[in-house]
């Protein structure tokens, strides 16, 4: 194709303003479309979020996001809006770039995976710290068999999402974020799937209430998922645990395990940093060496960390790039709808064991 891609946005809230800004970053895309319910308040999200020289048109009327002179639709409101408008852009072969979830249950789901299929667009679904530099590192470690057999992944996704948020008013409903782990938590259960590599089998969690107030579903979960070759992961989620918004990210290998940003071993020296620093293949990360005890060393990596909830924070850029990628060259984004509908699969069977007391739900 030798012109733009030409891409809208639906939903213009904190999340969309990261998508437009990200497709507008992108040389090959062109922002052609804004739908929102008011267009007053879309003028004023996308000041109120940071957007910058946007002139693309603004549309109240869902239609015109299927008039044929689309290419790329990117979903970001609220979670009853993703399957919907990502079925009907798919009967009308537009590509898709979609918020998590993409789903809200299994009928959901199921329905969104049969209009994708059937139409064969490229997807790709917002689990966007896949292109956080620890987690690219993180891959690299696994994939280079640095970590030995990785036996145990433990996640979590602690933030005291409250009234500061944008979305605070339809993410603590049923009906919209359904559960803190379909609506936040997800994102962790999805980087357990991104280190294990492997098909979940049986999953089994407890929620709980602390201090959270105003929502409608538990704000503390705890679960276990158990892979088909034996590897287990350890996902907590809470809106009420005092942190500053915390994702931890602990992976543990037979050789050598990643504990957040730190490489750690028990014994020897199963790695350098001089090695490590000239294998490395992803620029800017630098490996550098602590004590981890009086006795023992650990090696620490320096990049950027999720360490931050705020949205323009996160690579949203690395995500649309890869969207435009496979629309380009072809082959499937590393997060399309097939892929995260198993992350999503698990998210359900989760809430469905935790509902019953802990049993064990095949996903
Ligand atoms: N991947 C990530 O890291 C990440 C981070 C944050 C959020 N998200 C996801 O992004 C999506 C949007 O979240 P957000 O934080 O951007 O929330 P938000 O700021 O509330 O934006 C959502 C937009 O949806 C529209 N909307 C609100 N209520 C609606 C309703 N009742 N019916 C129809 N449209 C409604 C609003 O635009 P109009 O009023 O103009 O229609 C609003 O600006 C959610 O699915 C969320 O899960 C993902």
């Amino acid at each position: 194709m030798n012109r733009k891609l030409r891409v809208a946005v639906s939903g213009i809230g904190w999340c969309g303003g990261e998508h437009i800004k990200a497709f507008q970053a992108h040389p090959d895309c062109e922002v052609v479309l804004l739908h929102g319910r008011d267009e007053t308040r879309v003028r004023q999200n996308l000041e109120k979020f940071g957007v910058k020289n946007c002139a693309a048109k603004i549309t109240t009327r869902t239609e015109d996001l299927f008039r044929g002179d689309v290419d790329v639709l990117s979903i970001a409101g609220i979670n009853s809006t993703h399957t919907p408008l990502a079925c009907e852009a798919a009967r009308h072969g537009i590509h898709l770039m979609i918020e998590k979830p993409v789903a809200r249950d299994v009928t959901e789901l199921q329905t969104l995976l049969t209009a994708v299929g059937k139409s064969g667009v490229k997807t790709v679904v917002s689990f966007e710290l896949y292109w956080n530099p620890l987690f690219q590192v993180a891959r690299w470690l696994i994939a280079s068999g640095r970590l030995g057999r990785v036996m145990f992944v433990r996640t979590n996704y602690h933030s005291r999402v409250g009234p500061w948020y944008a979305g605070w008013d339809w993410c603590r409903t049923r009906a919209e974020g359904r559960s803190l782990l379909l609506n936040a938590g997800c994102h962790a259960v999805d980087a357990v799937r991104q280190f294990t590599n492997d098909e979940p089998q049986a999953v089994s969690a407890f929620h709980t209430t602390g201090l959270a107030q105003g929502y409608e579903y538990p704000t503390t979960i705890q679960l276990n998922i158990q892979f088909a070759g034996g590897q287990l992961g350890q996902v907590s989620a809470s809106a009420d645990v005092a942190t500053p918004y915390h994702f931890g990210l602990e992976i543990y290998g037979t050789k050598l395990s990643l504990v957040n940003q730190y490489l750690r071993w028990p014994d020897g020296e199963p790695v350098t940093v001089a090695e490590l620093q000239h294998a490395c293949p992803l620029p800017g990360v630098r490996f550098v060496a602590e004590a981890y005890s009086e006795t023992k060393s650990q090696i620490r990596v320096d990049c950027l960390l999720p360490t931050s909830v705020s949205v323009d924070h996160h690579p949203f850029r690395d995500e649309a790039a890869a969207l435009v990628d496979a629309i380009q060259r072809g082959g499937e984004t590393p997060l399309s709808v097939a892929r995260a509908a198993i992350t999503h699969r698990i998210c359900f069977a989760v809430d469905q064991s935790a509902d019953r007391g802990g049993q064990p739900v095949q996903p």
